[in-house]
């Protein structure tokens, strides 16, 4: 056999590895990560024990149900007999309409918190995408930003080769960032919340709640695509020294200067790329103001802890590098602090 030919057989059948990999393994090896965060800034209010959260995101369920019911298997697995404070969703409970039975199973599994349930919802509980041709929808907007900020396009560019390497290179990095797909119809979000707080969920919409027996407060935005977010009106009933929770689906709000009142910033969105690979990172985050290397996991920004969830589930069904999990989080009282 000739060298080439063994080796184009050799890259295929890796690439069929891979992609079995990222289609069949990846997005069912659920785990739990655990983080422990103090308050940065002197703030009474926290019991001294801390609060201890379940935080989940983006679970994305469509009615997939080998898949789904695998997975949420998986989630009972991780967190069955765990004793928490809080249990968080930070939105894309669905994917479409047909995931609710399977979010209500996965919500109905999980471990009981002592002071409640809250949600915030996600673009994708608005909002049913079609993600066939989501490059093409991508390219259209792109053409229209390009154009509404003076840019000539590619047509006008095709007598400079520099000039027109360069836009389509402009696109590459937008599409990385915003590749979603065209909206085509919408997702009976009414219904979603009826259903999850008949099973004791608040949806926190630019509201805060005081925790019961607590001086701290959760504050949930409403999502920055579809909803109508209101982050001052959200933090207006908050006490400017109350340890604060910030709940928001998309982590682009972390731009607006009042989320620095928070002390724990909770997003998802992201996926953390979904696809990540070696050296480029991840493929596609989702977020127009934060940066690539923000687009998952724990960072600070100056007094506030921030925690990017990866998500449960995939708004395409394949995952690399970019794990499902739940995150179990402690929120202890800053050090010396007195309760
Ligand atoms: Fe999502």
């Amino acid at each position: 056999m000739p060298v080439w030919l063994a080796g184009l057989g050799a890259m295929a059948g890796i690439g069929a590895a891979l992609g079995g990999y990222a289609l069949f393994y990846e997005p069912f090896r659920v785990r739990a990560e655990r983080l422990v965060m103090r308050l940065l800034r002197d703030r009474a209010g926290l019991p001294s024990e801390g609060l201890r959260i379940l935080h989940l995101s983006d679970t994305h369920f469509r009615g997939a149900d080998r898949r789904e019911h695998a997975k949420i298997a998986q989630v009972r697995r991780v967190t069955a007999d765990a004793n928490i404070d809080l249990l968080i969703h930070t939105g894309d409970f669905l994917h479409n309409d047909n995931g609710l039975e399977n979010v209500l199973t996965l919500m109905d599994s999980l471990p009981k918190p002592r002071l409640g349930c809250f949600a915030v919802s996600g673009n994708h509980d608005h909002v049913v995408y079609g993600m066939k041709w989501a490059l093409h929808y991508t390219w259209r907007r792109f053409k229209d930003q390009e154009a509404g900020n003076g840019a000539r396009s590619a047509p006008e560019l095709a007598c400079s080769r520099r000039a027109r390497f360069c836009y389509f290179l402009r696109f590459a990095h937008y599409a990385l960032n915003k590749l979603d797909g065209e909206p085509r119809g919408v997702n009976d979000i009414v219904r979603l919340r009826h259903e999850l707080e008949r099973r004791g969920m608040q949806f926190l919409n630019n509201q805060a709640v005081r925790l019961e027996g607590t001086g701290a407060y959760l504050v949930g935005i409403e999502d920055l695509l579809k909803g109508q977010p209101d982050l001052n009106g959200g933090l207006q009933s908050v006490p400017q020294d109350a340890p604060t929770i910030l709940l928001s689906h998309n982590p682009d709000i972390l731009e607006m200067a009042a989320t620095s009142r928070a002390d724990l910033v909770l997003a998802g969105h992201t996926h953390g790329g979904q696809i990540v690979l070696p050296l480029l990172g991840p493929v596609c985050t989702q977020t127009e103001q934060i940066s690539r290397s923000e687009a998952s996991g724990y960072w600070r920004r100056d007094d506030t802890h921030v925690y990017i969830h990866r998500g449960l589930g995939e708004s395409f069904p394949m995952r690399f590098g970019a794990p499902p999990h739940v995150t179990f989080l402690t929120l202890l009282p800053a050090r010396h602090m007195p309760n």
